[in-house]
């Protein structure tokens, strides 16, 4: 078991294989203390680590409460009552009061991992992990609290979530309900890592010293969002990709979140992540329970590789589910940069042509197949196949597809609606808005009160029926803006605090009864590009569209971001055509492909405007894909050269887990005058295996090309390309 209880010492331990994690009761009270998290340790830590005894506490009559609460480090604080951070739990009471915190009052340990109801989460059976459920209490309201801890086996991660039963006989309402917090010392040893950026630029890197007070990540707009991402990376500030000890955490949620770091004058370091408190407020009647989304803990001490090696490794085999799970994606043509509105079904089919030939697999039609939809304007919600473009309907097109050897997918916005619609005509209510006010378009376009089932409903039945009319093997789900006006006539007043996280709740549900009612379908969310790209949406579709910025080597460093949590299996990535349709840049075919080659790889151009040179190398990239896509998509990464530091070039690197095969993808973006070739030091070859080189055929140990590195080849032009492989030879 990775999980025990040491009765002696009142010490709870979670042992992952790199780390331990460390809960100790204190006092006749039994205070929950974070004890410990950090690399794996035989034994128990007395609770002097916890600094109880230090001078901090001074007092005549011995310890004062108000010092003793605010510098002990919490498991799960509450609030009000003596600890002056970030709180993760405040409840109001009828009186109007805010004050709660928790004490110990029982546990269970057990094998496997309980289901978080009508929420996405890492799931693993009792060979797989162990939990403990901590049940605490606040014994002045009567509140019940249970703390769950899941400890993967094979896996330096571990999952938390919280569930809050209103065990009081009254009704509470709870104004903040965070996932995790994790408090430690800081000396001024750590960084923060986080992601930020907008449309376009998604998941840009940003590494800064941890400071004094309050510092952090969140988004309010109802979505993971561009800007942000639920995701706080603490390292060592010596940490490298390969060296030194590195925190994660990420939230499985897809709606408003809050993650912090909070640095105190004492050194004390207090992370927390869920939920943002702001606009939230959930009425629990008494019996009542509310259930906090999962938030993701890693610990590496193999440096930012480790970290991102713990994530890969939990969401591939612990978050992803269904039939395409661990399993090659299909490489597809998407039509949107091709046509944008302006298709037919001529049109596809002439694309569809031109793809077969090449040996694409699979056809998407994207934007546009439905109402009056000629540009973005109108018709969201009105989910019925425009005959005037595709007479005879999908069933008529996706058959001729299909006898090309072509599979087709489809895209929808289920949650949203044009003004401009029959769907917003009928039921203009369906709408979020608030009553007197002009709610506030973006794209043209309203977002549905996904929290209402009557709207989903509604929704789900027509695009069932679309879905049901033709052989539909992929669907593409979009969500084109953030929400705004948000109210809904169908809570009451005191529960319109409720709205964003049922909102989110409604978009779970609806993905899940498609994946039910179609369980062969392979999904992708999309949210205006890389929108919502967070765990959350993981759980549902095994990738995601990566960013609407398609350009090869702005993409270099959104895929560098993507991949630092999320596996490449992951980030849907295409060739597109040039010069760009974002920023006008120009790059080879060739790089184009290179650079999309590791994620779930296509093609968003016409192809029927290629050129026979670019033609000509169609066939070739998608064999690089068969034969490598498995390599990056269910291998170990790594992260080579960075042309967001470095500002020239680019190198990753996948090793197959059964380390046979190795390749190097590797972008010149910038080819400086008189440099020397680039030496890169390979990782995760076994070191004792013999390994040939594609490029120059040269035999080498594995520990050789790790410690003695590859010189790459200078590639000569601006924005050229080169895959490497590298295999195991018999010895
Ligand atoms: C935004 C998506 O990110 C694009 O790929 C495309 O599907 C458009 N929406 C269609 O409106």
């Amino acid at each position: 078991m990775s999980v025990s209880f040491h009765e002696s010492n009142g010490v709870f331990r979670l042992d992952t294989p790199n780390a331990t994690y460390m809960i100790s009761l204190v006092d006749e009270e039994r205070f929950l203390a974070h004890l410990y998290f950090g690399r794996r340790i035989p034994d128990d830590l007395p609770r002097e680590m916890l600094r109880i005894p230090e001078e901090d506490y001074p007092s005549r009559k011995g310890r004062e409460r108000l010092a003793f609460l605010d510098g002990l480090p919490t498991e799960y604080p509450g609030h009000g009552l003596g600890d002056m951070k970030q709180s993760c739990l405040e409840v109001e009471t009828p009186e109007g009061y805010r004050c709660c915190g928790l004490t110990y009052r029982d546990h269970r340990i057990f094998g496997g991992k309980p289901k978080l109801p009508g929420l996405p989460a890492t799931y693993g059976g009792p060979e797989d992990c162990d939990t403990l459920e901590i049940i605490a209490e606040d014994k002045v309201l009567g509140l019940t609290v249970r703390l769950f801890y899941t400890a993967f086996r094979k896996i330096d991660a571990i999952c938390r979530s919280v569930r809050v039963e209103n065990t009081t006989g009254r009704p509470l309402r709870l104004r903040t309900a965070l996932s995790a917090c994790l408090d430690m010392d800081d000396q001024g040893q750590y960084d923060l890592l986080t992601l930020h950026g907008n449309w376009s630029a998604e998941r840009m890197i940003n590494r800064r010293p941890v400071t004094m007070g309050k510092q952090g990540v969140s988004s309010r707009r109802g979505i993971s969002s561009h800007q942000e991402q639920p995701f706080l990376g603490l390292l060592e500030r010596t940490a490298t990709q390969t060296r030194g000890q590195v925190y994660g955490m990420n939230l499985v949620y897809s709606g408003n979140f809050l993650g912090q770091a909070e640095l105190t004058q004492q050194g004390q370091l207090r992370l927390v992540l869920g939920i943002h408190p702001e606009d939230f407020c959930w009425h629990l009647e008494a019996g009542e329970a509310f259930q906090t989304p999962e938030a993701v803990l890693t610990y590496s001490c193999t440096g930012i590789s480790g970290m991102t090696h713990a994530f890969h490794d939990l969401y591939r085999n612990h978050l992803i589910r269904g039939p395409y799970k661990n399993k090659p994606r299909p490489s597809l043509v998407n039509n949107w940069e091709a046509t944008y509105f302006r298709f037919d079904t001529e049109k596809i089919l002439a694309i569809g042509r031109e793809a077969a030939a090449a040996g694409i697999e699979m056809l998407v039609l994207d934007d546009g197949w439905f109402g009056k939809r000629d540009d973005d304007c109108s018709g969201l919600g009105d989910w019925v196949v425009n005959e005037g473009k595709l007479p005879g309907g999908l069933k008529h097109l996706v058959e001729e597809l299909n006898r090309m050897g072509l599979r087709f997918g489809l895209w929808v916005e289920p949650e949203m609606v044009s003004p401009d619609s029959d769907l917003y005509r009928a039921h203009p209510d369906y709408a979020l808005q608030i009553p007197g006010r002009v709610p506030t378009e973006s794209r043209q376009q309203l977002v549905l009160d996904i929290s209402r089932k009557e709207v989903r409903d509604h929704v789900y039945a027509m695009i069932h029926k679309v879905l049901s009319s033709a052989n539909v093997e992929y669907v593409k789900w979009d969500m084109n803006r953030a929400l705004t006006d948000v109210y809904s006539p169908a809570l009451g007043p005191d529960r319109q605090g409720e709205l964003y996280h049922r909102y989110v709740l409604g978009v779970y549900e609806l993905q899940e009864r498609l994946l039910t009612d179609f369980p062969n379908l392979l999904l992708e969310n999309c949210c205006s590009g890389g929108g919502r790209f967070d765990p959350g949406m993981l759980y549902y579709s095994p990738q995601i569209w990566t960013s609407d910025n398609t350009e090869a080597i702005d993409r270099l460093r959104i895929q560098e971001g993507t991949s630092l949590i999320y596996p490449l299996s992951s980030m849907g990535a295409h060739v597109a055509a040039c010069p760009s349709h974002t920023n006008n840049r120009t790059t080879p075919f060739a790089t184009r492909g290179r650079v999309a080659l590791p994620g779930c790889f296509g093609y968003e151009l016409d192809m029927t405007k290629l050129t026979p040179e670019e033609k000509a190398l169609i066939p070739g990239q998608l064999e690089e894909y068969r034969k490598y896509g498995p390599v990056f998509h269910n291998g170990d990464y790594y992260r080579l050269a960075s042309f967001g530091e470095n500002h020239a070039c680019d190198v990753i690197m996948a090793v197959s887990k059964d380390k046979r095969v190795a390749v190097i993808n590797y972008v010149e973006v910038e080819n400086r005058a008189r440099c020397r070739a680039l030496r890169v030091e390979l990782a995760g070859l076994e070191e004792t295996a013999l390994y040939r080189s594609s490029l120059t055929g040269e035999v080498r140990s594995g520990a050789g090309w790790m410690y003695a590195g590859m010189l790459l080849p200078r590639l000569e032009w601006d924005y050229s390309s080169a895959l490497i492989v590298l295999e195991a030879v018999a010895q």
